[in-house]
């Protein structure tokens, strides 16, 4: 049997930015539940909420403190139902975030294991009388001192992330009760943030080298890692109908994600990998540098070729750690509309399941932030105060921060042209980009050749031509620097799909193909026979022709 995820296409909201509904300038559950006629429009087929838990908000929500609970920012239990309920209605699922990776150390079992070293919770999380080597995602030892009881524990991430002992059962008893009791109340699965650093090396050695990801080795696809995941496969989905999951992997390879997706080893139904989002970087994320597109095409066609008889793959250009795309591997300027159609063409008739993320059916860009007071996020102003601490001149790692920063992905939803872009009636946590005037989800409904619009009509391929969710994959031009070009093979129908990743004229030459039926693409038809495969500025096409 088909599972139902290969052809249903992902859109993930940051609550937090998406649409408040009582003005306190910070999105909420209600606020998302009175946009859901427009995500319906669009066609997507399953929302998935970043964390809407009770949370310190030190790391945005990602430092959860109550599993079991909705913070008030975000509205009550109550209006997560509804908002389920209206989800359902609409025929769609609602897939949450699951941060079990680490807690916020505000949650009662960080408190309990922190009050003496014989706390029956003690071993919930690592203790440690010295700190090994690694270092926290965002910057600095990844290990802290707990003064009351003279020991240190790990937190790969912020000091108030602590990570949770998967070596202990009573921790993973209690992380699979409270997934199976909101698949209980309705949801339809889980994304699970960075969950193949649950099993660390339980020596924790030190890490070799130096700089952000020292220890990597030792808790990247840890030694239990399969067996964790399998064991949770079968404690909390195992019988239970049309779930999704979804398991964000930083490190992952080809080879362990065809692992983690065989649907016979039952473990995850597909991963996020991010070697497509680390081209366009030097010695660290910190380093940007312009994108080879040779360098993606062969990325992304190994994954395509890897995950190909066993194992799925997730589509995504953005989410709410990325810049934006279209910024980014795009053009923001000129040709904006067409880049941002561009790049959404090539990731949608890949294989796999494509995630759209907010504001990216709408060609959001990044933002102009002009000082550092104008970021808020934690892993930005970390690493600002850490480089300049360090001798790094200001302009500089502003200008790093500006191309690379999580920020970006996080200005408020863009509905309309007034005031706060219709996102709050109060003041935004995070300031809405000026370009909302002209790039708002208002204006795109209205212009039937708005990028909206494009995201729709790939959608709906994706759900009415089964060679877009089913068909095999071939790269082709792989050494070409400008375009990208695949075919897509199902049933007797080929498809060909191309794009000019640049702002000139360019020919592909591939033949066979002139004269196909033109299925889609970002500029208006031409009424001569399509001269050859000639490209125009950022232009993308899908053709098709079928074998009887
Ligand atoms: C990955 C999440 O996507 C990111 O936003 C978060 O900061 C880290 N995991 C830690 O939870």
């Amino acid at each position: 049997m088909r599972a139902w995820w290969k052809a249903a296409v992902v859109y993930q909201v940051y609550p937090r930015s998406f649409a408040d509904s009582d003005g306190d300038g910070i999105g909420d559950l209600a606020g998302i539940a009175g946009r859901l006629d427009y995500l319906a429009r669009l066609g997507v087929d399953v929302l998935w909420l970043s964390p809407v838990y009770p949370s310190p908000q030190d790391d945005a929500g990602y430092d959860i403190s109550d599993y079991q609970d909705i913070d008030p920012t975000f509205g009550t239990l109550a209006d997560f139902d509804a908002l389920l309920a209206a989800v359902h209605e609409r025929g769609m699922k609602l897939v949450l975030d699951l941060v079990v990776n680490h807690t916020s150390d505000e949650h009662p079992w960080f408190a309990q294991s922190r009050s003496s070293r014989s706390d029956p919770k003690r071993d919930w999380y690592w203790w440690r009388p010295r700190p090994n080597n690694w270092r926290s995602a965002f910057s600095g030892s990844a290990w802290e001192l707990d003064e009351a009881t003279g020991e240190h524990y790990l937190h790969l991430f912020s000091r108030k992330q602590p990570d949770l002992n998967w070596e202990n059962p009573e921790v993973r008893a209690a992380i699979h009760a409270m997934m199976r009791w909101w698949l209980d109340r309705g949801v339809d699965g889980f994304r699970m943030d960075v969950v193949n650093f649950l099993s660390k090396d339980p020596a924790l050695p030190d890490g070799s080298g130096a700089g952000a990801w020292t220890g990597a080795e030792h808790y990247v696809n840890g030694p239990r890692i399969h067996e964790f995941l399998h064991e949770m496969h079968r404690e909390v989905f195992e019988g239970r109908a049309e779930t999704l999951t979804v398991g964000e992997m930083p490190g992952v390879t080809v080879e362990e994600a065809r692992r983690f997706t065989d649907p016979a080893r039952g473990e995850v139904d597909m991963v996020f990998q991010f070697e497509h989002v680390q081209l366009d970087q030097g010695a660290s994320k910190w380093d940007p540098r312009p994108l080879d597109l040779r360098e993606l095409k062969a990325s992304l066609g190994r994954w395509q070729a890897g995950l190909a008889d066993t194992g799925w793959n997730s589509l995504y250009w953005n989410n709410h750690d990325q810049p934006r795309v279209v910024s980014r591997f795009g053009d923001d300027g000129e040709h904006r509309v067409r880049a941002a159609k561009l790049l959404g063409t090539i990731l949608h008739l890949h294989r796999g399941t494509p995630y759209v993320y907010q504001g990216e059916e709408l060609g959001m860009t990044n933002a102009p932030f002009a000082a550092i007071e104008d970021f808020r996020d934690i892993e930005s102003l970390n690493h600002y105060a850490e480089a300049v601490a360090a001798g790094s001149a200001p302009e500089e790692v502003l200008a790093a921060l500006r191309a690379r920063g999580r920020d970006n992905a996080r200005t408020p939803m863009q509905w309309d042209a007034s005031e706060h872009a219709g996102f709050t009636t109060g003041t935004p946590w995070l300031a809405v980009d000026p370009n909302h005037v002209e790039i708002n989800a208002r204006a795109a409904l209205a212009d039937p050749d708005s990028v909206f619009h494009h995201y729709r009509r790939l959608i709906e391929l994706r759900h009415t031509l089964p060679v877009v969710a089913h068909g095999d994959f071939t790269m082709l031009l792989a050494e070409h620097d400008r375009i990208y070009a695949f075919t897509r093979g199902h049933e007797g129908v080929e498809l060909l799909v191309l794009g000019n990743f640049s702002g000139g004229t360019v020919t592909a030459e591939i033949p066979g193909w002139e004269g196909a039926e033109l299925l889609l693409g970002n500029y208006a038809q031409r009424s001569e026979p399509a001269a050859g495969l000639e490209l125009r500025p950022w232009e993308a096409r899908v053709l098709r022709r079928l074998h009887r």
